[in-house]
């Protein structure tokens, strides 16, 4: 029997069958509520409210668990295996590849690795100070134009198309932005790369010098972006699925979720992170002084907290592992650095963040690793948005094959005034 819950709205009693997840989260469907009664529901920051049932990720914020697929994060912490692609493929169809679907998903990624050559005047056209996020968002929904035939795909053929493209692209131009605002050649992609190696050697091969792309940092990379791939309906892609419902392209869904994650309170914030630690630096301020004006309200402490986990984030375990493993193998002398792990070290014994459940985020340590790595921080979101991409993807996608999807359409509570009249202007 279908569990139900009963709201009372003055003489009114309204039943609302209760929706239970497979992990057994239960949400009230309220789909009948202002047809029966005249009220909405307000929750703003939708804290409280599902906007859909999905089938790809699973998180519990209070226990610090994140599943792709039913697979708990911690078990892509397997170097070398699985892979980002592996994991895309997870995420969109639901199930781990086979070796041959992994195959061919690799070579339609490696036949579409380059971009139309016209599409090289759009980066031309950019100040070399544009931000990349912008130059990323632009970017993808020029690619729709150069591409038709699967910008709106309708079967698995050329929905398949469509991933490849995108995903081997989006690559490309991230590479082609940190190339262009520094003035540097394009490089091409290598097809005997695989897909984070090429990456790298995109952004810094040279023409009279081939970049050495470390075992260890490829790893890294790989992780990151594993890490990053899909976190349910956060702010982006909530965002994708709000353009998508409205039956928006796929490339234009993707490219709005781009521009979502670019603010500070999401993607954002491992850059806000850097920014920190050398304001930390410039000011000569220690850890601990630093600290303690975060617990005075003065400051916060940036890559710290989050609106889901009130426990550690899984994904920032994954990484402090990945931090604590590559860090002293690559030997980078970096003060921010040091700053970063005293911060850390600090808050974590301290009862104003013990209390507050306040633990490091995803940003905190991805931040770090990036930078370790040469990323420099303009470019921190914009890899952000590389492992997101099939998140992205999966969702519209998902939201496509279900035929209960309607478009996004929130209500609200007017406060504006009330009986005013136009006033000519000979009057006003
Ligand atoms: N530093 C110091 N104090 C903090 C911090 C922080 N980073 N985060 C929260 N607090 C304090 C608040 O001041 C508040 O204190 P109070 O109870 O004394 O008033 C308490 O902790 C609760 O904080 P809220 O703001 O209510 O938490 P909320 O869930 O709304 O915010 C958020 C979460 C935005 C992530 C917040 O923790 C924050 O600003 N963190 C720093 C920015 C950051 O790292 N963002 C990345 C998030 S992860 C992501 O988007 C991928």
């Amino acid at each position: 029997m279908t569990e139900t819950a009963k709201l009372i709205i003055g003489e009114k009693t309204l039943e609302m069958p209760i929706v239970v997840g497979s992990e057994g989260e239960r949400g009230i469907d309220i789909s009948k509520l202002r047809q029966e009664t005249g009220a909405i529901t307000l929750d703003p920051g939708y804290g409280n409210t599902g906007s859909c049932q999905s089938a790809i990720t699973y998180i519990d914020g209070d226990k610090g668990i994140l599943r792709y697929r039913g697979i708990p994060i911690e078990e892509f912490d397997h170097r070398k295996h699985p892979n980002f692609i592996e994991v895309m493929w997870l995420l969109i169809f639901g199930r781990l590849p086979s070796e041959q679907e992994l195959a061919e998903m690799r070579d339609a990624l490696t036949g579409q690795a380059h971009l139309h050559e016209a599409m090289k005047h759009h980066f031309e056209g950019y100040p070399v100070n544009a931000p990349p996020m912008a130059i990323m968002s632009a970017m993808l929904n020029t690619l729709g134009c150069f591409h038709p035939e699967i910008i709106d795909p309708k079967d698995e053929v050329q929905f398949k198309a469509a991933i490849a493209n995108l995903v081997s692209k989006i690559r490309t131009i991230a590479a082609f932005t940190y190339r262009r605002v520094r003035g540097l050649p394009y490089i091409y992609a290598d097809p005997k790369r695989r897909y984070c190696a090429n990456l790298l050697h995109m952004m810094f091969s040279m023409p009279h010098e081939e970049y050495h792309v470390d075992d260890e940092i490829e790893d890294a990379l790989n992780l990151i972006f594993i890490l990053h791939a899909d976190h349910e309906q956060n702010c982006s892609t909530s965002t994708v699925r709000m353009v998508g419902s409205s039956q928006a392209n796929l490339f234009a869904s993707c490219a709005a979720g781009v521009c979502a994650l670019w603010g500070p309170l999401h993607g954002g914030a491992n850059v806000e992170v850097l920014e920190m630690l050398e304001r930390i630096k410039a000011g000569g301020l220690s850890a601990e002084q630093y600290v303690e004006m975060a617990k005075q309200k003065d400051a916060r402490l940036m890559g710290f907290g989050h609106r889901v986990y009130k426990n550690y984030d899984p994904r920032a375990k994954v990484l402090k592992g990945v931090c604590d493993r590559v860090l002293p193998k690559l030997n980078v002398k970096d003060p921010l650095i040091d700053i970063a792990r005293r911060l850390e070290e600090l808050a974590l014994k301290d009862s104003y963040f013990i209390d507050r459940k306040l633990y490091p985020n995803v940003d905190f340590y991805s931040g770090i690793i990036l930078r370790a790595m040469g990323i420099p921080t303009d470019m921190f979101t914009v890899m952000f948005a590389i492992g997101r991409l099939p998140g992205w993807i999966a969702h519209w996608w998902e939201q496509r094959q279900d035929k209960s999807s309607r478009i996004a359409r929130p209500r609200q509570i007017y406060t504006g005034p009330v009986g005013k009249h136009y006033v000519p202007m000979s009057k006003r």
